[in-house]
């Protein structure tokens, strides 16, 4: 062969590869309202910028009459691209191959450009779309995911991993996105189960279609598997850039900092006014967090999932900033499971990447409730708490009114090396409501009273008066400073620059026993 009929070869190999299951299937995939993995990977990266490897690996499977179907690159186009600039590698899965499902050969590939992305320090991106383990290849292919698994465990608070899904996602395959950082859904066009309808209605009599099982509303309210529900395939991958622009490439570098126009001393008034003079009026935290942080730059995670915490990332005054929230517009703020889990995951993020984390703190407590105490809050709200003692970042807190209980020591308080606390005027620090508490202190002189009503209101006045302030707090040095509302942003902005150059650590251990 001529070195001219060589090059032909290998562009008639490139365009075969190109064409993945054949124009019959790629035109399937378009009538789902599904792009082709190559063309997801083009949304995702900068123009020209995506480095190809394997795309003349095969499946070496020669049972079930596959040796008559080898498909150049077997359904995953893997390599390396920039976003922004910067760094990523990616996985694609293509259904038109095999229903993207997953071989020996196909994992080998994912495999490799997740060694690479830990040698190189750069995060790494997962579209999935695939029926699951490549059944004709039996053992070899369940090997391959438990290949994957395991990088994906010991990637896990190196470099970012983030997983999109684009179609099914079933069976043990659920389990690579479940142990990566961030998983993004696309509605209506992508589920995840582990074991789908069929097999529940034979097992539990359950009748349910894909989507009520594990569509994308499903996992980002319900169960909290997904962070982002995504209105189709261009909403997922803009909402993952935009993602990345908080995140580091690797735990060795910091978050990029985001040159903004927002000045740094920006006072504002609303804020002396937002939290209501009835302490049982609920108010958004959200109002306070876009009218602290770099403008237009607050993106929250896990928004439809236990939305008593609010979780997401922030610049402020050009730095990655990690926020958890308690919300008192939904249950009060109150602190249950679903929350402590949903902001101790948010919190190790953070921490394992250095996010300096800022916490606006607003909670009457943990809820109490017999499905609460069953259903494990002492072991869930623990991980919350596990989550902060252990975090090494700058920590800076905002008490803006409750700090009660347990909560007043779990939210970042000075004892578990929160750095620079705040309250506002307005905090009420206690060991419980005063209501609850004079009811308890004082249960023999209510009863004992002519009137046990106005006495316990009499009670509850005088129990606010002593302890819901945050001055007894602060006169122990449990807050830096008490503030004034409005200058918020510039004391948070002065108090992380402050905190830049931080150093602490944990005592030296294999690892930590969190409570799961
Ligand atoms: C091999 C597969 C496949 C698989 C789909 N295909 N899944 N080939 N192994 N797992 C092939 C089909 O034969 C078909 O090939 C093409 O992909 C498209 O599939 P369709 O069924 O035509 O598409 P659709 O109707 O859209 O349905 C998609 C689907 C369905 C819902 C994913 O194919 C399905 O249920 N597949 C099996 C899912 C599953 O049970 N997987 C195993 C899970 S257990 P042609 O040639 O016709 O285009 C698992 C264990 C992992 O994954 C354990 C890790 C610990």
């Amino acid at each position: 062969m001529s070195l001219e009929e060589k090059l032909n070869h290998l562009e008639k190999m490139r365009a075969d590869a190109k064409l993945g299951g054949g124009e019959k299937r790629i035109d399937a995939q378009h009538k789902k309202n599904k792009l082709t993995a190559r063309e997801r990977i083009e949304l995702l990266v900068d123009p020209n910028s995506f480095e190809e490897f394997d795309m003349f690996v095969t499946h070496r499977t020669s049972d079930f009459g596959l040796q008559d179907q080898r498909i150049l690159g077997d359904g995953v186009v893997t390599g390396c691209g920039k976003i922004n600039g910067r760094k990523v590698y990616i996985f694609s899965q293509d259904f038109t191959v095999f229903g993207g499902s997953l071989s020996e050969a196909h994992a080998e590939k994912i495999c490799k450009i997740m060694d690479m992305a830990m040698k190189v320090g750069a995060p790494v991106i997962g579209l999935n779309d695939s029926g699951g383990a490549r059944i004709q290849e039996g053992v070899v292919s369940l090997g391959g995911y438990a290949d994957i698994f395991l990088r994906n465990t010991l990637a896990s608070g190196v470099v970012p991993q983030i997983s999109v899904i684009l179609g099914p996602c079933a069976g043990g395959a659920v389990y690579s996105p479940a142990i990566t950082d961030f998983t993004l859904m696309t509605k209506g066009t992508s589920y995840m189960f582990v074991t789908g309808p069929n097999v529940v209605k034979t097992v539990t009599h359950e009748v349910v279609t894909s989507e009520e099982l594990g569509g994308a509303m499903v996992h980002a309210s319900k169960s909290g598997v997904a962070h982002f529900a995504c209105e189709n395939e261009a909403d997922a991958i803009t909402k993952l850039k935009r993602l990345l622009q908080y995140i580091p490439q690797n735990n060795l570098e910091d978050p990029p900092f985001v040159e903004g126009t927002d000045p740094l001393d920006r006072e504002d008034e609303q804020l002396n006014h937002i939290v209501p003079e009835n302490p049982n009026q609920p108010y958004d935290i959200k109002d306070v967090i876009t009218a602290v942080v770099d403008s237009g730059s607050f993106l929250e995670i896990h928004e439809e999932f236990a939305q008593n915490i609010v979780v997401g990332f922030a610049h402020l005054g050009g730095r990655s900033i990690g926020i958890i929230a308690n919300q008192p517009a939904v249950l009060a703020g109150v602190l249950d499971i679903n929350s402590s889990i949903k902001g101790a995951r948010f919190i190790r993020f953070c921490d394992a990447f250095n996010i300096p984390i800022l916490t606006f703190e607003d909670v009457p407590g943990f809820l109490p409730g017999v499905d609460q105490e069953h259903g494990g809050i002492i072991k869930n709200g623990a991980k919350l708490l596990y989550a902060y003692c252990e975090a090494t970042v700058p920590k800076v807190t905002v008490i803006t009114r409750k700090a009660y209980g347990g909560a007043y020591d779990v939210m970042n308080s000075k004892h578990v090396r929160g750095d620079m606390n705040y309250a506002w005027p307005t905090a009420e620090i206690a060991v419980m409501g005063p209501k609850g508490a004079v009811e308890i202190i004082f249960k023999k002189s209510i009863a004992d009273a002519k009137n046990p009503e106005a006495e316990t209101q009499k009670l509850t006045d005088d129990y606010r008066e002593k302890f819901a302030n945050p001055f007894i707090a602060a006169s122990r040095g449990y807050l830096d400073d008490v503030i004034e509302p409005k200058t918020t942003r510039p004391r948070l902005i002065r108090a992380f620059e402050m905190l830049e150059t931080k150093k602490d650590s944990n005592p030296p251990k294999k690892h930590g026993n969190i409570p799961l």
